[in-house]
């Protein structure tokens, strides 16, 4: 299986995608995961991405596109989930014509679809464990208690100003992407409301439905 996740941001698809790689064995290519692997480890993409990442804005394509095509590259994945890219019709055209060149392509794009609201209740109610990067939601999956309440973070990024900011980066730069993969044929809608098992079946149907 190749397969993108789309959708805004706080919309589950980290949380999806963990589920469908346990349970299919894919790799998992998350540029913000790698992004934020590159702050930690204050390397200089790292250093130069958390600046548009902590505002809410795009770290630049040129920058993700080498982070793609090292994760995609390097773990020499043929079956693949890529979490949060491509985010452009630039990136969503670079993909195209990357893994066309390897002989591949996306099988599929999951669109995630719910509203306004609900993206803001998961993103400021969202807490990360800080060693791990484990994601917390305070109502729907709180920190178990034997976890240390310092090592619990907010993200930079899911404070109300840079919400806002993702918000309106993702209708400008993000949505054409689903534009661009609805003219493939590649789009697969998925209603994200609902419990986390409830949503992961509804992806696995559309999987099943187009023999994926
Ligand atoms: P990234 O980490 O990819 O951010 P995002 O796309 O905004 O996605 P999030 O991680 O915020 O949310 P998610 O959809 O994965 O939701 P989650 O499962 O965590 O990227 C961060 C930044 O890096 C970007 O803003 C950008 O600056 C940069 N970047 C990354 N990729 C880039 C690219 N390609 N180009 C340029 N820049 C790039 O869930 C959210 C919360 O909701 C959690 O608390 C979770 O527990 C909870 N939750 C999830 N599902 C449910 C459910 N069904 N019911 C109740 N709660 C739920």
């Amino acid at each position: 299986m190749r397969i993108a996740l789309f959708g805004p941001p706080g919309a589950g698809k980290g949380t999806q995608a963990k589920l469908l790689v346990e349970r299919h064995g894919l790799c998992h290519i998350s540029t913000g995961n790698i992004l934020r692997a590159a702050i930690k480890k204050r390397t200089p993409v790292g250093l130069e991405a958390k600046k548009y990442i902590d505002a809410g804005q795009l770290v630049p394509d040129a920058v993700v596109r080498d982070l793609a095509e090292d994760a995609i590259t390097e773990q020499d994945c043929r079956l693949f989930i890529l979490d949060g890219y491509p985010r452009t019709v630039q990136q969503a055209r670079w993909l195209t014509s990357f893994l066309d060149a390897r002989g591949t392509s996306l099988e599929a794009v999951i669109f995630f679809t719910l509203p306004d609201d609900v993206i803001v209740d998961r993103l400021s109610k969202r807490r990360m464990h800080r060693e791990t990067g484990e994601n917390y939601h305070l109502d729907h999956k709180p920190p178990p208690p034997d976890v240390d309440p310092a090592l619990i973070v907010q993200r930079p990024d899911d404070k109300p100003e840079a919400i806002r900011e993702r918000l309106r980066v993702y209708k400008e730069q993000t949505q054409p992407v689903e534009d661009y993969y609805r003219r493939q044929g590649l789009l697969l809608e998925v209603d994200a409301v609902g419990d986390f098992e409830v949503v992961y079946e509804r992806i696995e149907d559309v999987l099943r439905v187009h023999a994926l």
